[in-house]
């Protein structure tokens, strides 16, 4: 599985209905479940996951969630536990997204979510991104203290099932104040690869998957899949409308 390109859709709180939502899962999965070099996620609310799950016809285009609890049980209204993402068949989960941090959530936060989701056995896809760029290079040590804080005390047994995202913040959304450049993402995936071989060991290291986030479109996502040697792909807006993903997801296949 890991030598295919990993490419995430986040729906984040879209759509509006669960009618859309199958039906645009259905029109993704057409042209997903034909594409062998890629798997596909589709990082979906809550409340539509279960829907979804039945539509699933393969493990080429599967349904993910968007966040978890760190709790395992008692009493926490409005949270989702990794035992009932697993228990409906959810294998992949995003954590610590910039959207949830802005939120209030901390690294601490993201590294007991990373642990909890990971001993049940999930998928992990850990977002980290700075807010800004400065001339000086202090993003690149933002970037550092993130990704060890948020990977903190996971037991490297477990390191098999997680994946980074790269996402800087003001690249993301309808408000970014820019796409990044290929150069911009290149310096990152290989500063994140030194990261994570120092942190966790050669080997290691350099297999934890490296993703790249942030206004990823039909026209973009050849150079950061491709030209910045990047695992995959985590595709905001450009998820939700299925012709541009197909596109998206073609150009990361190969085809
Ligand atoms: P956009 O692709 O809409 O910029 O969102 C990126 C993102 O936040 C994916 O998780």
């Amino acid at each position: 599985m890991r030598d295919k390109k990993i490419i995430i859709g986040n729906w984040k709180m879209a759509p509006k209905n669960i009618r859309d939502a199958k039906a645009t899962f259905q029109n993704i999965r057409s042209i997903a479940s034909k594409l062998q070099n890629v798997q596909t996620v589709i990082a979906a609310p809550y409340v539509y996951l279960s829907e979804l799950k039945k539509l699933e016809t393969g493990h080429r285009c599967v349904v993910g969630a968007q966040d978890v609890s760190f709790e395992s049980d008692d009493p926490h209204t409005g949270e989702v536990s990794a035992d009932m993402l697993k228990s409906i068949g959810v294998q992949h989960v995003i954590v610590g997204h910039s959207e949830r941090r802005a939120k209030g959530e901390t690294n601490e936060d993201v590294s007991k979510k990373v642990i909890a989701a990971a001993k049940k056995g999930l998928i992990v896809v850990v977002c980290v991104g700075e807010l800004e760029r400065d001339e000086e290079g202090e993003y690149t040590l933002y970037i550092k203290e993130q990704v060890m804080q948020s990977l903190a005390d996971i037991p490297k047994k477990y390191l098999g099932q997680i994946i980074v995202a790269y996402e800087p913040v003001w690249a993301i959304g309808v408000k970014a104040k820019r796409e990044a450049t290929p150069e911009d993402v290149l310096e990152m995936r290989i500063f994140l690869r030194k990261v994570l071989i120092d942190m966790f060991g050669d080997r290691k290291g350099a297999a934890v998957p490296v993703l790249y986030g942030g206004s990823v479109n039909q026209k973009n996502a050849f150079a950061y899949i491709h030209g910045c040697e990047m695992q995959g792909l985590l595709v905001g807006r450009a998820s939700l409308k299925p012709a541009v993903f197909e596109k998206i997801l073609t150009l990361a296949n190969g085809s």
